[in-house]
């Protein structure tokens, strides 16, 4: 089986043709950062149009690159929500027009579902049940999974998401957006324990987080230490441990408290080396394992849409011939799949 993934949620138009028996046979990305980068953040209808000008394109280049034609497809996958409504709205309506021309089934995929199998794309692939964190832009979640389209939120941020936590206090420090990967990178030569922030809601029971607060003591930081390079440094070095230790935290006691041993960690943020190395420590304490996706894969893309849109194209999960997209779609609402 073969199936075309399209990604256009937010600022990324990832395409990519996945297969069963051969793997990813096509990955195609185009990101749109540099367009919105003068204006700090996404900027939803310049999303939306230059998602017009590059689907098509990619989709071409796709089928190139997988030496196939639309014959050989089984599917169309598309992301059909959580996202910017007008950027879903460009791929499932290129989607349902291509699956309905090609006569091929469409099948609308929850972006977090896509995140949140991405690690199956790799070689090691988790087993059911698991706990995983997401943990992206726009989403963080601490998930208990039990097959596909069997989802538990046990914990989920009740303000800014990791993602956009790491970008806000990137800003402050005068990093380009998204600044999570460049934070990252000036922790590296800040210096341990000069600043400590707080590690927060850890104090208490329960499985939510909230990180808006962090970029707050970043800030006032800043205001009262100035904004020197070393300084700078040590801020991003603080923040990052401070969100770090967070979702280490949450992620213990969750396995601690479900009895599981295994962890998937994906979504943007999971790229993060010290967030891996700490969770990779904490698995091994515990006498369990960590799996996450490839670097390129922990950000949007099209292959996790094709590879979870097989998933359910082979359960029957199709749609008629309505463009529907989900800008706001609960995870635990998703069927689950039956195979
Ligand atoms: N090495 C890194 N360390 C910390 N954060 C990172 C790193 N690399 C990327 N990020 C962050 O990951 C986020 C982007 O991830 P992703 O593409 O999964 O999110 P999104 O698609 O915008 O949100 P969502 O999936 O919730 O809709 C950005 O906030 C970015 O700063
Ligand atoms: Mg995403």
């Amino acid at each position: 089986m073969r199936v075309l993934g399209i990604e256009t949620s937010c600022d990324e138009t990832g395409i990519a043709i996945f297969d069963d028996q051969q793997g990813i046979l096509a990955h195609q990305l185009y990101s749109q950062i540099k367009l919105h980068a003068d204006y700090g953040g996404v900027v939803p209808e310049l999303a939306s149009r230059d998602h017009i000008r590059k689907t098509l394109p990619l989709i071409e280049a796709a089928l190139q690159q997988a030496g196939c034609r639309s014959e050989d497809l089984d599917g169309i996958a598309y992301t059909a929500g959580p996202g910017l409504v007008g950027a879903l709205l460009v791929g499932a309506t290129i989607a349902r027009s291509l699956a309905m021309a090609w006569n091929k089934p469409a099948v609308p995929v929850h972006h977090m579902e896509g995140h949140l199998l991405a690690p199956m794309l790799e070689e090691r692939v988790p087993e059911f049940p698991f706990i995983a964190l997401l943990v992206s832009g726009g989403h963080t979640l601490l998930v208990r999974v039990d097959g596909i389209g069997q989802y538990q939120i046990l914990g989920e941020s009740i303000d800014d998401a990791a993602g956009e936590a790491f970008d806000k206090t990137a800003k402050l420090l005068g990093l380009d957006y998204p600044g999570g990967a460049a934070l990252a990178r000036l922790a590296e030569q800040g210096t341990a324990g000069r600043f400590v922030f707080p590690r927060p809601m850890t104090d208490r029971p329960g499985l939510d987080f909230s990180f808006s607060g962090l970029k707050t003591f970043a800030a006032n930081t800043i205001h009262s230490q100035g904004s020197d390079d070393q300084t700078r440094a040590d801020i991003a070095h603080a923040f990052q441990s401070a969100v770090v230790d967070t979702l280490a935290i949450k992620c213990k006691r969750a396995l601690q408290e479900t009895g599981l041993k295994r962890l998937v960690i994906a979504g943007g943020v999971s790229a993060n080396r010290e967030l891996r190395s700490q969770l990779a420590e904490l698995m091994h304490k515990l006498g369990g394992e960590v799996f996450y996706p490839r670097p390129e894969f922990c950000t949007d893309n099209g292959a996790m849409i094709a590879f979870a849109g097989m998933q359910r194209l082979k359960a029957g999960h199709t749609t008629g011939l309505e463009i529907v997209v989900q800008p706001r779609w609960n995870l635990e609402t998703l069927a689950p799949v039956t195979l």
